[in-house]
């Protein structure tokens, strides 16, 4: 695969160059070119993974020599942290760790730790939760947990084993999975998220049981739909089961009624079981694009600023981090970056996907 491509903007964030720009007043954050203000930071911190879902890693291409970012080339934690501070002095009050598989990446709770210290303008701690595929889960929860995160997302295709090991393409194993999921939640990481990309004609007969199992487990079980995220899944549209018709699946078994919004910006579309069993959710950013409200930045793990999960091209902030930028010039530069955002690319895709777009495994969706 081709690494994707990178612009750095030294002009936009640093230097005598650097054009005037409105004062930003605590605590009322940067809006970009849609009115959408910036809220959360998706920080990347590998792109590696032990797991090889066809749908984000597909073995032919990420296979034995594939170059991964060499860990000189990774964002250090004490880099990722002032970066997050800064976020959070422009308005981002949620971070969410993911990767690659981030429990891949070397003492993940040290950064966790140092994240769980910053604080808003207003003094409060951020938000702080992980995505991630659960198989290194069991043994990190307690240590990630005392570091101060908050929140764990945990994905799980299929509860088939067969099915399960054909997709993820791994050794782990579904009880492996569930162990995290556990861990987790005793840790008091509860509820834990539990995120299913549903691919039709693959695992959509996974639906209905995966439902009927985490019914009234207190955990909340989300189908997303199948995105063509990247350049390597050889995305077709008729892989795409649609949110609509998810739900009317699990309806024919369990009824539901609509949840309202959590709040402004979430991903997910609400449900509960009428009988009181519990919540689950649809990301259905094929069928119903969420582009308007937006909110999200997101770092790769080499420290690029990506203003959308299928953008082409990052803003190199390592480049000012190593060349010295004062937090301020950091700053300037970022509100910069987010103020000419325009990305809206699930409102506008064709049914055809086209150009570079940068893959689900570096970004971390
Ligand atoms: P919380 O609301 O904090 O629980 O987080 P979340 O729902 O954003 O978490 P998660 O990372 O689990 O997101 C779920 C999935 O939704 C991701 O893995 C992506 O597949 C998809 N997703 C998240 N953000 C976006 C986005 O901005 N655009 C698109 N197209 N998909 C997204
Ligand atoms: N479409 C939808 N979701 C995807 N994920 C990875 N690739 C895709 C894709 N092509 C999901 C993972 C994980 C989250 C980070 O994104 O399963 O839950
Ligand atoms: Fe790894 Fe997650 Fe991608 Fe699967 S979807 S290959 S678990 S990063
Ligand atoms: Fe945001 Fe881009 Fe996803 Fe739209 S497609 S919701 S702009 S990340």
């Amino acid at each position: 695969m081709e690494k994707p491509l990178f612009v750095v903007r030294r002009a936009s964030g640093s230097g005598a160059n650097t054009p005037a720009q409105p004062p930003i007043v605590a605590g009322q954050g940067v809006t970009d070119r849609r009115s959408r203000p910036l809220h959360d930071l998706r920080i990347s911190v590998t792109d590696r993974c032990n797991f090889r879902c066809s749908y984000c890693m597909p073995r032919e291409i990420f296979g034995v020599d594939h170059p991964f970012v060499p860990q000189s080339q990774l964002l250090r934690f004490e880099e990722i942290a002032r970066l997050a501070n800064i976020f959070a002095q422009l308005g981002v009050r949620k971070l969410r760790i993911t990767g690659g598989e981030p429990l891949m990446r070397k003492h993940l709770h040290r950064l966790i730790g140092t994240l769980s210290e910053l604080r808003t303008p207003q003094g409060q701690a951020l938000d702080i939760a992980l995505t991630t595929n659960g198989s290194l889960l069991a043994r990190q929860a307690a240590g990630l947990r005392a570091a101060g995160l908050r929140r764990v997302t945990v994905s799980l295709d299929a509860l088939d084993p067969e099915l399960f090991a054909r997709l993820s393409d791994s050794t782990a194993t579904v009880q492996q999975v569930l162990q995290g999921i556990h861990a987790a939640t005793e840790v008091g990481l509860a509820p834990v998220k539990i995120n299913m990309v549903v691919q039709r004609g693959v695992n959509d007969h996974q639906i209905v049981p995966m439902a009927r199992y985490f019914r009234g487990s207190g955990h909340i079980l989300r189908f997303i739909e199948y995105m063509d995220v990247g350049t390597s899944n050889g995305w077709q549209p008729h892989e795409v089961l649609t949110g609509t018709d998810i739900l009317q699946r699990i309806a024919e078994v369990f009824p539901l009624e609509r949840l309202p919004q959590n709040h402004a910006g979430e991903v997910a579309e609400r449900w509960r079981y009428t009988d009181g069993q519990g919540e689950i959710g649809v990301i259905t950013s094929i069928s119903q694009a969420f582009c308007s409200s937006c909110n999200r930045a997101r770092l790769s793990p080499e420290g690029q600023l990506f203003l959308c999960l299928f953008a082409g091209q990052g803003y190199d902030l390592r480049q000012l981090l190593r060349d010295g930028a004062s937090d301020a010039e950091l700053s300037t530069a970022i509100q910069s970056i987010w103020r000419s955002r325009n990305d809206a690319y699930s409102e506008e895709r064709g049914l055809t996907p086209s150009g570079p777009r940068v893959e689900m495994s570096y970004i971390g969706g």
